[in-house]
């Protein structure tokens, strides 16, 4: 039986590890992790977080440039690992693109690009950031990285979806390992893309059964947002929350206001996972096109990136207007506990209110 005392100790030798104060770690968000976000989040003693998928090596470099100008604290950057490559059919893009003109004033392009920047190069830039931590997800890095970046002294936080994964990325030298629960807002990291609807574990069982196998401290992700939800995971055995959906309402996340607002008004039952957008699994809000794509009469998405790259116009212009029903909304399960109020006060908030509810 681990006492109260214990929990906590845990928690702090984690954060001594990596340098913060309290064992709050802002989600890696492709797409929505403004440097000012991760600022007042590190300022605050958590750990602050970049999404690179979406990011060239230059955008990389000057994210982490930025970030280490106005602040002392410790960030991680993180990439998604590239699933194998995808055969194009011509025929099905076609229904896709039928579908999607619901959705869009203007003509769908006459070609598909689906380049996305490269993941070498990416991953170079990473290095050169020197951050405290780097994360993986949808897989583990490549061999010759993973001994480049222990050998900077880099902390490898690796994203598993279940015990199986969990086990995969400690053998291959993981420090830490991130459990995703069910609950999570945007992609699973289901390391195989086609497996992501047959692993569906949700969080509360997660955390101990990954914690009960692997030697190393679990970060617990997936529907956290407020004090309740962090005892609760260290209590299961976590060192650590992760949290996504409860810091974009924040204002130095700068996510759409339709978007935030709909955060607000969530349910748990009112968010859905998709491949609607991208092609890979992941949880939205249920808007109005992610519900109509999942009827059973309309195209099955195409592979990642193909997908992402059919839907990007209308992604775009969703943002460009605020309008909810064609952006992608990511949102966890939690939603309704995300809370429009500065990062900074935010992480302190949470943490005082789940240690003493700790102690
Ligand atoms: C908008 C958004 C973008 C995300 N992008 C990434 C990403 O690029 N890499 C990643 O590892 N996880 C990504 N995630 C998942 C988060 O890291 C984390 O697992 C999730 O937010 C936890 O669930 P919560 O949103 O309920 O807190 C994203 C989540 C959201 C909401």
């Amino acid at each position: 039986m681990t006492t109260k005392q214990q929990l906590i100790r845990r928690a702090e030798s984690f954060c001594e590890r990596l340098g913060i104060k309290l064992p709050i770690v802002l989600a890696p968000m492709a797409g929505a992790c403004p440097t000012e976000l991760s600022i007042k989040v590190a300022e605050s003693g958590g750990l602050g977080a970049c999404g690179v998928l979406l990011m060239s090596p230059e955008q990389i470099i000057e994210w982490s440039r930025t970030f280490k100008s106005a602040s002392d604290g410790q960030f991680q950057l993180n990439n998604w690992i590239p699933d194998p490559e995808s055969a194009r059919d011509i025929h099905k893009e076609q229904l896709v693109r039928d579908f999607l003109s619901q959705f869009s004033d203007q003509d769908q392009p006459d070609v598909v690009d689906t380049a996305t920047p490269e993941f070498d190069a990416q991953c170079e830039a990473m290095l050169e950031s020197s951050p405290r931590v780097i994360s993986s997800i949808m897989g583990v890095y490549p061999d010759e990285f993973i001994t480049r970046m222990k050998s900077r002294g880099i902390i490898w936080f690796a994203t598993a979806t279940t015990v199986r994964e969990a086990i995969e990325a400690e053998e291959k030298g993981a420090d830490v390992i991130v459990a995703q629960g069910i609950e999570a807002g945007g992609h699973r990291g289901t390391f195989n893309a086609d497996e992501a609807e047959q692993s569906m574990a949700g969080l509360f069982s997660l955390i101990p059964a990954i914690a009960d196998v692997v030697r190393l401290p679990v970060v617990a992700t997936g529907g956290i947002a407020d004090a309740r939800g962090i005892a609760s995971a260290i209590v299961l055995g976590a060192s650590a929350v992760q949290i996504g959906t409860g810091f974009l309402r924040c204002p130095e996340s700068g996510i759409p206001t339709a978007w935030a607002d709909a955060i607000g008004n969530s349910a748990p039952d009112s968010t859905m996972l998709t491949r609607a957008f991208t092609g890979r699994l992941g949880r939205s809000i249920a808007t109005a096109y992610a519900q109509a794509a999942a009827s059973s009469d309309a195209p099955i998405p195409r592979p990642y990136p193909i997908q992402r790259a059919l839907t990007k116009q209308m992604t775009a212009a969703g943002r460009r207007n605020n309008d909810l029903d064609r952006i992608q909304a990511w949102a966890g399960q939690s939603a309704s506990l995300a809370k429009a109020v500065a990062a900074d006060k935010l992480v302190r908030k949470l943490w005082d209110e789940a240690l003493s509810l700790l102690s």
